[in-house]
């Protein structure tokens, strides 16, 4: 089954944030000193997830994300993915994580059947670790990084968050990290979602701008010809090295985007940029069944004309999608809550 939105684009890619909570702070992601959490009662226990898993893939998703906050933070994760891996219609399983548990959970993962590991890695450097994140597990994160290779794991990929003059001289550093751990090391721009409250414009180092860098050091870069690349684009190193760009917020890829969100506690939201979502968990708590809740995903869906980065783009003078007042309001609107 397939169902298109507004634009063509189909319901295939779903991130399903297992928990909002986070053992770092980011600087471009969790600025600030106080969140508001969501209850407790409130997120959905394995198995709610397990049967909304169901009616997204009878309504064609075929590849899950879990994402935080921190998704390693979630007790008993491995579970989870036992309940996902054990669905034949899912052809790919991967988690978003910021490696600092990584090195104690790689194997039970590995175990439960999850496909592929992404680690967020903005720095090589411990002390940099420490102003970006404000937490001290640097040697943590690399430890992890080896722990996922030596479980097993193949199609590791590492993501950078590039900001001017935090770690943008580390680009070529990474890119050789990258090939001794045999991973694909991904480079994003940093964009004005909520939660980053402290975004300018003059912070972004555009896909241009880190090509430029990345062409002195390496001469030569080829872009990968292939067909569905989103959300990265994919260039080559005269070495055979590959590594991807997410340039969210200069060359947005919404065009293509078969992606949509569901946080924590189950809402369900069609744009990384959307304000509004969909509650899924009142229905399925009040009983409802495959049919009613398909209806629910289908509607919205069948009308989505979401395009929020590009709309962003669109605008002459940027400044943070939401202000910190409203975060509290809503802590959904948080990319942390809505899984990054
Ligand atoms: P694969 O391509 O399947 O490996 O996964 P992915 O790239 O979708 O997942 P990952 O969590 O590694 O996402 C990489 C980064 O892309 C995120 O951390 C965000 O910065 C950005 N990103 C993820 N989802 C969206 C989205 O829906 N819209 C936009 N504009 N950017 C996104
Ligand atoms: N800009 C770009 N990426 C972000 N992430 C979180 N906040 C931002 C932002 N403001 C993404 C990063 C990180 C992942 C968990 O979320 O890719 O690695
Ligand atoms: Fe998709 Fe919205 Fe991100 Fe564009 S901004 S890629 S439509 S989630």
């Amino acid at each position: 089954m397939r169902i298109d939105d507004a634009y063509g684009r189909p319901l295939r890619n779903l991130r399903v944030s297992v928990t909002d909570r986070c053992n770092l702070r980011c600087q471009y992601c969790m600025p600030e000193e106080d969140y508001v959490w969501l209850p407790r009662e409130e997120i959905l226990h394995f198995e709610e997830i397990s049967a909304l898993a169901d009616v997204f893939m009878d309504l064609g998703v075929d590849k899950i994300r879990l994402t935080g906050g921190e998704p390693l933070l979630r007790r008993d994760l491995p579970r989870l993915i036992r309940l996902l891996a054990a669905k034949p219609r899912l052809r790919d399983l991967a988690i978003t994580t910021n490696g600092v548990l990584l090195a104690e959970l790689a194997g039970a993962l590995k175990e439960a059947g999850l496909h592929r590991v992404t680690v967020s890695l903005d720095t090589l450097r411990a002390d940099r670790f420490a102003a970006l994140t404000r937490r001290q597990n640097h040697a943590q994160v690399l430890e992890g990084i080896q722990a996922v290779t030596r479980a097993g794991f193949t199609g590791t990929k590492l993501d950078t968050v590039v900001i001017r003059g935090v770690n943008d001289d580390e680009l070529v550093d990474l890119i050789e990290f990258g090939k001794r751990v045999a991973a694909e090391v991904r480079f994003i721009e940093y964009m004005d979602v909520g939660g980053a409250t402290r975004w300018s414009m003059d912070q972004v180092v555009s896909r241009k701008a880190m090509l430029e860098i990345l062409e002195s050091r390496y001469g030569r870069i080829e872009p990968v010809s292939e067909q569905t690349t989103a959300p990265a684009e994919r260039y080559r190193l005269r070495d055979g090295t590959v590594f991807g760009i997410i340039s969210s917020t200069t060359a947005p890829f919404c065009a293509e985007c078969d992606r949509s969100r569901l946080t924590a506690d189950g809402m369900w939201y069609l744009c990384l940029y959307a304000l509004q979502g969909t509650d899924l968990r009142a229905p399925l708590r009040r009983g409802a069944k495959g049919e009613e809740l398909a209806a629910l995903i289908t509607g919205p869906w069948q009308k989505r004309s979401d395009r929020g980065a590009e709309q962003r783009l669109a605008l002459r003078e940027r400044a943070p999608l939401v202000q910190v007042a409203r975060l509290k309001e809503d802590p959904h609107l948080e990319m942390h809550t809505r899984g990054g």
